[in-house]
């Protein structure tokens, strides 16, 4: 029995594969957050429901368990509280001065500008902020401060779109604060990477595919990249200046960015496991575990990196509907889906007829599947085969 504890801030079905990966290497597994029902508490040897964004009161947990690790998986807000507990128990963990840079938009913006880094023109925003009409020669998008899956995101076009969006935009901070921000056309990524003695040392860039304007969703991720080289490494090479000036030497990050003609723009980094199902998505493509790695990593335990990878062309897709209603699909197709050698796992959340709604950010997908091509090409052909073939719809 490995006799380490690891406390993993939340237990939904988001931080699944991190408690679960912990108990198959006998760790010592704590859970905790406010949500009593959450699906992780169940595996967990001891849970608490104390919020994840109480930072008193989780290091109180951390200290009677006397845990040897921390983590904070595909949660943004938790973020903090794992960078504070780690930082007064000795603990691995980024310094919290970074992780309150990361975890405000508004923050890492100015960071960004305070470091000459490419980034969107942007202003914070409040309720009663009016912005000048001309900024919508062009389009620009518009944020809360402190959110994640795209909740409360619009693309805007016009100054009758901020005033429609704003009510709903800062609906989601708890702040009541959002940032307005140029949109910058281009090529929509993520990379997902492993900070080791400041150096990086594995990166994955994968290609994210968004759900229709104003809304931006992640629908998809594909691997290998189709991102030109040259910006694979200039992408790389801001995100070791960023990690250096953030004081992060050793740790796991999610990053998104959009790439133009010669720019890399980074819209958001986070010290933690990314979402969306990367996870799976890299051990299928490539065989390497990062949940392990991010296991192991957090209570210090030192890991085999490898030195080179090779990725078989894979895409996570994340299914949802266009307008809410009562969800429908092809069945005869999902079975045959499921039976075709290039899909690896289909799977719907919902039953067949229960409500659903429009696909405009993360919690309302309705399915994921996870999907091989023999190239890039045809990896995206077969995405496209799948979803019209699947025919889902909310009627
Ligand atoms: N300035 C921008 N230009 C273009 N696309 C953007 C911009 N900001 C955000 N996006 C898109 O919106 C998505 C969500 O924004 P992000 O800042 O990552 O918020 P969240 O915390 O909800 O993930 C991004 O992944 C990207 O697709
Ligand atoms: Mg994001």
């Amino acid at each position: 029995m490995n006799k380490k504890t690891l406390l993993v801030l939340a237990a939904s079905i988001y931080q699944i594969p991190t408690i679960a990966t912990a108990k198959r290497l006998e760790y010592r597994v704590i859970t905790t957050d406010d949500v009593p029902s959450n699906p992780g508490h169940a595996l967990s040897d001891q849970s608490y429901g104390v919020s994840t964004i109480d930072q008193q009161a989780v290091l109180e947990i951390a200290r009677q368990e006397n845990i040897d690790g921390i983590i904070a998986p595909c949660t943004d807000v938790a973020v903090p509280t794992s960078a504070y507990v780690a930082e007064q128990l000795g603990l691995q963990g980024v310094p919290l001065e970074c992780a309150n840079t990361v975890f405000d938009k508004i923050a890492f913006r100015e960071f960004l500008n305070r470091h000459a880094f490419p980034a969107p023109k942007s202003y914070p925003i409040t309720l009663n902020y009016q912005p000048n009409a001309d900024l919508f020669r062009h389009s620009w998008i518009m944020k809360p401060d402190r959110s994640s899956g795209s909740k409360g995101i619009f693309i805007v076009r016009s100054l009758s779109d901020f005033y429609q969006y704003l009510p709903e935009t800062l609906r989601f901070s708890p702040t009541a604060r959002g940032i307005l921000e140029e949109f910058i056309d281009g090529f929509q990524g993520t990379c997902e990477g492993i900070v080791n003695q400041g150096e990086l040392a594995l990166t994955f860039i994968l290609d994210r595919r968004t759900v229709n304007p104003p809304h931006v969703a992640t629908c998809g991720h594909h691997l290998p990249s189709a991102l030109p080289p040259q910006l694979q490494e200039k992408l790389l090479v801001i995100l070791k200046k960023i990690w250096h000036l953030l004081g992060v030497t050793d740790g796991l990050f999610d990053c998104d960015f959009v790439a133009t003609e010669n720019e890399i723009y980074i819209l958001e980094i986070s010290p933690r496991l990314g979402g969306n199902s990367i996870a799976t998505l890299l051990k299928k493509a490539t065989g390497f575990n990062i949940v392990e790695y991010s296991v192991k990593q957090a209570c210090g335990e030192v890991t085999h990196l490898p030195t080179t990878v090779n990725i078989r062309p894979t895409s996570v897709v994340l299914l949802g509907v266009e307008k809410e209603g009562r969800l429908s699909y092809n069945q005869t197709e999902l079975e045959a889906l499921r039976q075709e050698v290039w899909v690896d796992s289909l799977s719907i959340d919902f039953a067949w007829g229960e409500l659903v709604y429009p696909f405009i950010h993360g919690r309302n997908r309705v399915g994921e599947a996870l999907i091989f091509g023999n190239n890039r090409n045809d990896l995206d052909n077969k995405v496209r085969e799948l979803k019209q073939r699947l025919q889902l719809e909310g009627i």
